[in-house]
């Protein structure tokens, strides 16, 4: 099979190289791609929000299946135009990549069909949004209704935060909001491979979220993570399977928007069960470099069959081994990073034990490495136990040279306690 792979973050290097291990594979594009994966993949320098370029590229080329990496080209329909010129792609269809795309939509759908989530009300106007804040008081959590990156959320635990977040997100003409209940307890990133009927169970991971260690400060796209996650046992994923992921495929074939491709619940599991966080569409940055890292399938098989409609009957099967990575980000990061960093010495710090280094934001510059975004590198480990994996992680991240560098030294903290 010729595939194309779309994005270009560490997620995308990630998938890479799973994607490559597969011995159905013919040839591997990756667009826009990073010069990570320049050795496993052919880069093709597509503007992939120009549907129209990415499928005249895939008819020239004659590629057999797309994979789709980013919210973005989901949410923006990129699949509806493959799919209209006959092209397989994995990843949703613009209606269903809107259980990402809107806040509002996944909330009201949770309250249709009993899903269980924090309750919400969502907003369309200032005001009435500054009212009901009075009258419900904090904590409270305070969210654009679209795509943000990660960045869209404030958990705030007083009236004043949360009035200063309704008013930065309101001063964006055209912005809706929704408000929901703090929800208190341990956060779990739990992903299904569904194909418009069957949902697959695809393992778990845990993220963190915060800049800081500790977990304190802004949130950001994550900064680190590791997989499997402790509490996600048998049962409670039977139970996630149960009342999360199935009555959403059950609704979203209803509507007449059936799901297909990775979704990715982000729960919490409070005192009073697992409640829905929030739905993504996709593969997670950075849990998708530990799931791959354990993952022990062919996972063109398995996008294949998503993006077909054939994954009744199958399972996956992943390592018994954990794996754990760290996210070093730019100077700067969650704000504005610091550009054009060197990056030296990455092939002396991968060659540890057990150890994957994928790139996200890097780009070269005269033939040199560089930094290219907040997120920049990605380390991870496999071992027999996080110890270990983080033992390895940690050792590999002290030797990559890069000067405007940053990385949380306590990531995995939960499980290394
Ligand atoms: P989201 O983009 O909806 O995943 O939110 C980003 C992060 O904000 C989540 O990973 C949580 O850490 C936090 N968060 C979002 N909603 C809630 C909530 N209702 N209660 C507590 N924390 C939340
Ligand atoms: N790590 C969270 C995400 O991919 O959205």
């Amino acid at each position: 099979m010729k595939v194309l792979l779309i994005g270009s973050g560490g997620r995308e290097h990630a998938l890479a190289l799973a994607l490559a291990k597969s011995p159905r594979l013919t040839q591997l594009f990756a667009a826009p791609g990073n010069p990570g994966m320049a050795h496993i993949a052919q880069i093709v320098a597509l503007d992939v929000h120009d549907s129209a370029a990415v499928v005249a590229f895939c008819q020239q080329a004659a590629i057999d299946l797309v994979v789709v990496g980013p919210e973005g080209p989901l949410v923006a329909g990129l699949v509806d135009e493959l799919a209209e010129a006959g092209i397989a792609a994995f990843g949703p269809r613009k209606a269903a990549a809107r259980l990402e795309g809107s806040k509002a939509y996944t909330k009201q759908l949770c309250a249709e069909f009993d899903i269980p989530t924090a309750r919400y009300q969502h907003f369309r106007a200032l005001q009435p949004a500054l009212d009901h804040l009075a009258q419900a008081g904090a904590p409270i959590v305070v969210k654009a209704d679209g795509l943000a990156a990660g960045k869209g959320v404030v958990v705030a635990e007083t009236v004043a935060e949360a009035q200063a977040a309704l008013r930065a997100l309101f001063a964006s003409p055209g912005a809706e909001v929704v408000m929901e209940e703090k929800l208190e307890g341990e956060e779990v990133s739990f992903f299904a491979l569904c194909d418009g009927k069957t949902a697959l169970a695809f393992g778990a991971a845990q993220d963190h979220k915060r800049v800081g260690e500790g977990d304190v400060g802004p949130n950001t796209g994550g900064m680190g993570a590791y997989s499997p996650a402790p509490r996600m046992d048998a049962a409670l994923q039977r139970q996630v399977m149960a009342q999360i992921i199935e009555p959403t495929l059950r609704a979203m074939a209803a509507r007449g928007t059936p799901f297909s491709g990775m979704l990715f619940a982000g729960l919490m599991l409070t005192g009073a069960g697992p409640k829905l966080i929030e739905f993504n569409t996709r593969f997670g940055d950075p849990e998708t470099q530990v799931l791959m890292a354990r993952l022990e399938d062919d996972l063109l098989e398995l996008l294949d069959a998503s993006a077909r409609g054939t994954l009744a009957g199958r399972a996956v099967k992943f390592s018994k081994d954990v794996a754990l990575t760290l996210v070093i980000a730019a100077q700067g990061y969650p704000g504005t990073p610091r550009a054009n960093g060197a990056i030296f010495n990455l092939d002396a710090a991968a060659a540890g034990e057990g150890v994957i280094i994928t790139q996200a934001g890097t780009k070269l510059v005269n033939g040199q490495l560089v930094a290219s975004g907040g997120r920049v590198l990605n380390i991870t480990a496999i071992g027999k136990d996080f110890s270990q994996a983080a033992g390895r992680a940690y050792a590999a991240a002290e030797k990559v040279d890069f000067a405007d560098g940053f990385y949380r030294r306590d990531i995995g903290w939960r499980v290394l306690r």
